[in-house]
């Protein structure tokens, strides 16, 4: 199959033709939108990241370009107008759970850091300022921590947590069994996030998450909760969030993902001025912490995303059941 890889890096490129089966690639630095769309005239398939934008003007382009196939390189499908892609005939495969630990486990980073400072620390002593100063953190054992959606991630998130001995509660529409074991406790969202000094969202993205966290939502956090978001930008209301910050209703922020992430997050634009406010902003607070969309970012991970996109592309060639497609 001749496959278009959009939204590539060394190390897309890397990995994918280590687990490549034999298949025709072709990679594009550029991420996928309606002027980038006509690059994928002459492939049969598209492979895309979480960025890319597949909407019904670019299917019609991919639709009329030939592509038979959209391959996500990723879980979360909510840049794809899936629907649309159906209606036109277009299979759409992506890979549901390639390393849940690996992003779990960032979620976990951005608390410690947040509580602990330890990149504030790093810098100071670099500079011979040996202050304690400012960098008291708090015990995470016995601090409630709500997680609001309890899939693979969320799963993976309150392993974590257990072994650092916090009290767990939280929000799904799908309360599972396994988590309860666990010691989880369930609520509805408004119990969730009330007594929690910590909040982390681990929910995709729809229509019904979108700026789950927002003005009256935030009111319901204890004063000083820290929020941490690896999930997708959108389930927060950035301008929210800030309001929060600046009263001191939210005492931290640690981001992997942000609702304008398209046009920031994988570029170098250190030596450009950054024109998204909110970002710019969102910088300036000394407890916010943000990173690069890189929770999955790690070897497992990579190599499991170019594994299951395989398996998923050879399924789909060999009229195979998609146990991955997104329906
Ligand atoms: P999953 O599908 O295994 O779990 C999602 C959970 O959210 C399910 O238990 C589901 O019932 C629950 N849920 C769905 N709608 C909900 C709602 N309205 N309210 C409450 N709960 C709801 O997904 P997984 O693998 O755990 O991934 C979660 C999200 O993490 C993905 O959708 C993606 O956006 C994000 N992600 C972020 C990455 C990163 O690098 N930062 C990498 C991979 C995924």
């Amino acid at each position: 199959m001749k496959i278009a890889v959009f939204s590539t890096y060394h190390y897309d490129e890397e990995f994918l033709n280590r687990y490549n089966t034999g298949h025709e690639l072709t990679f594009f630095t550029l991420a996928l939108h309606a002027d980038t769309a006509p690059l994928a005239n002459g492939f049969d398939a598209i492979c895309i990241f979480v960025n890319d934008k597949v909407d019904k003007a670019v299917l019609e382009i991919l639709k009329a370009a030939g592509i038979k196939l959209i391959v996500l390189r990723c879980a979360g499908f909510n840049n794809v107008a899936v629907a649309d892609a159906k209606a036109m005939g277009i299979t759409v495969v992506r890979v549901p759970a390639y390393s849940p630990e690996a992003v779990a486990e960032h979620a976990m980073a951005l608390i410690l850091t947040l509580n602990r400072k330890t990149h504030k620390a790093y810098n100071r002593i670099r500079e011979g300022n040996f202050s304690l100063e400012r960098l008291m953190g708090f015990n995470l054992h016995n601090r409630k921590v709500a997680v609001i959606g309890t899939g693979n991630i969320g799963k993976a998130f309150c392993k974590i947590l257990s072994g650092f001995g916090c009290k767990i509660s939280a929000y799904d529409l799908y309360p599972q069994d396994e988590v309860k074991a666990m010691g989880v406790q369930y609520g509805t969202l408004e119990e969730t996030l009330c007594d929690a000094d910590i909040v982390s969202l681990h929910c995709p993205l729809t229509p019904e998450t979108q700026y789950l966290i927002n003005q009256k939502t935030l009111k319901l956090f204890k004063h000083g909760a820290m929020l941490i978001n690896t999930s997708r930008g959108a389930l927060v209301h950035t301008k929210d969030a800030i309001k929060a910050l600046k009263s001191g209703q939210l005492g931290a922020l640690g981001l992997d993902v942000y609702e304008q992430e398209g046009d920031l997050f994988f570029h170098d634009l250190s030596e450009g001025i950054i024109q998204d406010e909110l970002i710019t902003r969102l910088i300036s607070f000394p407890n916010v912490l943000i990173t690069s969309h890189q929770g999955f970012f790690t070897q497992e991970a990579i190599g499991e995303i170019a594994r299951v996109s395989f398996a998923n592309i050879d399924a789909f060639c060999n009229g195979e059941e998609l146990k991955n497609k997104v329906d």
